[in-house]
């Protein structure tokens, strides 16, 4: 029983609020919605939005899949809003199961978070390195070597010729440096201090949106609306095909949730940053499957899948400078996710090593930027690591599986709160009764099902090296555990 001890909503409410250990509250509606849009648009909708529409032969389809993921999201969303608003403390996920169903599943969901946003920033910052040299070589002519902005196994399977790459004791040196120096650089903004962090962050967000726009108009002009026949050439297999895929493009508007101690008042700017960024983000989306699954026979993406909005305007011979903008852009949106990702990721480890389930080393904040710095920095250490060595596709399933079993047991933690503290004020409450974190448990199923058997076995590793160091050291330290007045 001991295992499934919650901690209170006042004891973590009150815990947030005093001690040394506070995080500085700075944030507006504005600046949370912005970090929402920072977390979701990135290499989603700039690059996997091209192989979500020819997985399954979704083609122009692809809106109804996008759709569908964002009713699931959107069921999530109503539900972390409610949580965010109720438990404005910064672990997110992690801090809500605390308070509902014990300190062995918030461990679970605290190691599964890293999923979400370590190995999903390690997926967005391989998609950076190839973004960035694209941009790179379109303004300077010069082209990065291979071997230095790719991983091993990408290069094998791209067909470079490893012969051909510097050798060190007989090894040879492929390791993706690019998206290692964008990983340093961000770390040492968000040491630096988050109100400098969302304010870059706006300005990213501002050029991406802009950017986006530009395409979205460029995009109706070179409509052409025989490219919409067959519309659903892969019927509902393909249109679920592309809604599991393209999940990747949704994931963020929870981050949001992690700068809730940071927030001025959270109560009512979780819930409106949550959402808002959510709908905003879904009608650009939108916008933009429609455009560029009209722009272009969507088989024609196949050519180009990684870069499908290039593709789009390829096809129809747009201006050198439109296409230079769109990578621009795309360079500018990864950032943006990096970065709130790489926000979020050390909040959480933070708020677990002031519960003791990490060592205290980890819960420093800075003297004087009054940031998270050792989190950060340990962040930014195990993202560049994987980054320079893992392979895009395995990383972003990865996060996808991670982050819908966190929304599970966020969906789950509102039923049990409604349960067992009918009473307790809920300054923003899901509508719909139970009815909506139901339906977002069994979109997440359905979506988790559509993933593949390795991604599930890799799934279960990682949960199961958690459950190890969780008894090797969480079980033994924690806080809420410990007999009274031994810490
Ligand atoms: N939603 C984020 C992206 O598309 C993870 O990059």
């Amino acid at each position: 029983m001991q295992l499934f001890k919650t901690k209170s909503v006042d004891i973590l409410t009150s815990e947030a609020e005093g001690g040394g250990q506070r995080l500085a509250r700075v944030l507006g509606t504005f600046d949370v919605t912005m970090v929402g849009i920072g977390a979701i648009i990135g290499a989603g909708i700039f690059a996997m939005v091209g192989e979500a529409a020819v997985k399954g032969n979704a083609g122009p389809s692809l809106v109804i899949s996008l759709l569908i993921t964002a009713a699931a999201c959107g069921f999530c969303a109503l539900c972390y809003a409610e949580l965010a608003a109720m438990v404005p403390v910064a672990g997110s996920a992690y801090t809500y199961a605390y308070a509902t169903m014990g300190e062995l599943v918030a461990w679970i969901i605290g190691w599964d978070l890293i999923l979400e946003y370590a190995i999903g920033n390690v997926a967005v910052a391989i998609s950076w390195s190839g973004y960035f040299n694209d941009f790179l070589k379109s303004i300077t002519g010069l082209d990065v070597p291979v071997w230095l902005r790719l991983d091993y196994h990408t290069f094998i399977a791209r067909g470079y010729d490893i012969a051909s790459v510097p050798h060190i004791f007989g090894l040879p040196v492929v390791v993706n440096l690019l998206s290692v120096t964008v990983t340093a650089v961000l770390t040492w903004l968000l040491v630096t201090g988050i109100k400098e962090t969302t304010r870059f962050n706006s300005l990213m967000v501002g050029i991406k949106l802009l950017v986006l726009a530009v395409f979205v108009a460029f995009g109706f002009y070179y409509f052409n609306p025989s490219n919409w026949t067959p519309f659903a050439p892969g019927g509902w297999t393909g249109i679920q095909a592309g809604a599991a895929y393209i999940f990747f493009a949704y994931i963020g508007f929870d981050a949001v949730s992690t700068v809730a101690e940071e927030t001025k008042d959270p109560k009512r700017d979780m819930p409106r940053g949550i959402i808002g960024s959510l709908i905003i983000c879904t009608v650009i989306y939108v916008l933009v499957a429609v455009v560029l699954t009209g722009m272009m026979p969507f088989g024609e993406l196949k050519n180009k899948i990684a870069e499908p909005l290039v593709a789009g305007l390829e096809y129809n011979h747009a201006a050198r400078w439109l296409i230079a903008l769109v990578s621009v852009g795309a360079v500018v949106a990864t950032t943006a996710v990096l970065l709130v990702f790489q926000m979020g990721q050390p909040r959480i480890f933070f708020s677990m090593s002031r519960d003791g389930l990490l060592p205290k080393y980890f819960a420093k904040v800075h003297p004087v930027h009054r940031t998270p710095h050792v989190t950060t920095i340990w962040t930014g250490v195990f993202v560049a690591l994987f980054s320079a060595f893992f392979s895009l596709d395995v990383m972003a399933e990865l996060c996808n599986i991670g982050t819908l079993f966190a929304f599970i047991l966020v969906c789950a933690g509102v039923i049990i709160l409604r349960v067992r503290e009918p009473g307790r004020a809920r300054p923003f409450r899901a509508p719909g009764g139970l009815f909506t974190p139901l339906a977002g448990i069994a979109f997440c199923l359905y979506l988790i099902l559509g993933l593949e058997f390795m991604t599930w076995m890799r799934f279960v590793i990682w949960l199961a090296a958690g459950l190890l160091i969780y008894f090797m050291y969480g079980y033994r330290n924690s806080r809420l555990r410990a007999p009274a007045g031994t810490i």
